[in-house]
């Protein structure tokens, strides 16, 4: 069996599911270079001290609260269902979803209300028991730990409390939203007993991690303008401090060079195109230290 405690942190993800992909992904982008193999149950990076654990995102929380790995990437939803004793770091971005109540569609009922004495089946008790009381509503909740949205067919329950992401597991199954509990996304949690010496390589991971998030948020932005509209443009593209500018061949014309917030984009490109910039040419952002 390999050791995984040689000096290198452990960061767990989900082994197999919504989050998989993007977060592998995201530490792609980040830099760190690693072999992954579906059956695999961990990597080690080749060029950053970090091990890679391939857990069930529902176990990751527990993992990290106790200290058995460092990190871990999940889904907020989890976190708020278990209120794990760990830190949250940063939002990552994506794995958006909400937690919701919804309803067979030739159900009745149609809000939260009805459904006193009515059975709720969900892989979420915890928020769910938390909901039920906020809204003063005495429903049966019937815990399952999977296929949730199967329940309501089965004659199981009234209603389902489940994660709906894109909504077509909802619809598939014959269920409609009535009311969203919350929204989650995927995030990174860190364990509170990191040693000192470990949490230097955790704040070195982050920096790489925030460099990247902070990257998707920006395009970066070449265009052409006479001289004399420098001081306009500087006003609708104040960039992360100023933009870099340098003459033209032509006379009376520079090249200015900036970064733009990704949502404002559009306006700021309108914008600029009205006071008389031209040739704007537009490159994704790879990385960005701020
Ligand atoms: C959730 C939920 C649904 C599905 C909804 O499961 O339980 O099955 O995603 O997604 P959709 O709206 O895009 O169809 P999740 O991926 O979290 O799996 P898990 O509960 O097995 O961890
Ligand atoms: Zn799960």
């Amino acid at each position: 069996m390999k050791n995984l405690n040689n000096g290198s942190i452990k960061l767990a993800i989900q082994k197999n599911g919504r989050l998989t992909e993007s977060t592998l992904g995201l530490l792609k982008s980040a830099g760190l270079e690693f072999e992954n193999y579906k059956k695999q149950l961990f990597s080690s990076c080749w060029n950053f001290p970090l091990n890679i654990v391939y857990l069930r995102d529902d176990d990751i929380p527990d993992y990290v609260a106790s200290g058995a790995v460092d990190l871990g990437i999940v889904g907020e939803n989890i976190i708020i269902e278990q209120r794990n004793d760990v830190t949250m770091q940063l939002k990552l971005g994506f794995g958006y979803c909400s937690l919701c109540l919804a309803v067979p569609k030739e159900s009745p009922i149609t809000s939260s209300s009805e459904l006193n004495n009515k059975k709720i089946a969900t892989s979420y008790p915890q928020s769910t028991k938390r909901y039920l009381n906020e809204k003063g509503i005495e429903g049966e909740i019937v815990k399952i730990n999977g296929s949730v949205e199967i329940a309501p067919s089965l004659a199981m329950a009234d209603a389902v409390i489940d994660l709906v992401s894109s909504g077509s597991t909802l619809a598939l199954n014959d269920l409609r939203v009535i009311e969203k509990i919350f929204d989650s996304q995927a995030v990174l949690i860190k364990s509170n007993t990191v040693s000192k010496v470990k949490n230097n390589i955790v704040k070195k991971l982050l920096i790489r991690i925030s460099g990247v998030l902070a990257a998707q948020n920006y395009k970066y932005v070449m265009m052409n303008a006479p001289e004399s509209i420098l001081k306009t443009i500087q006003k609708i593209v104040p960039g992360l401090k100023s933009p870099t500018v340098s003459s033209l061949s032509t006379k009376g014309w520079i090249s200015i060079q900036t970064v733009i917030k990704e949502d404002v984009f559009w306006e700021t490109i309108e914008k600029l195109k009205e006071v008389g910039a031209t040739g704007i040419l537009v490159l994704p952002v790879e990385k960005l230290i701020l």
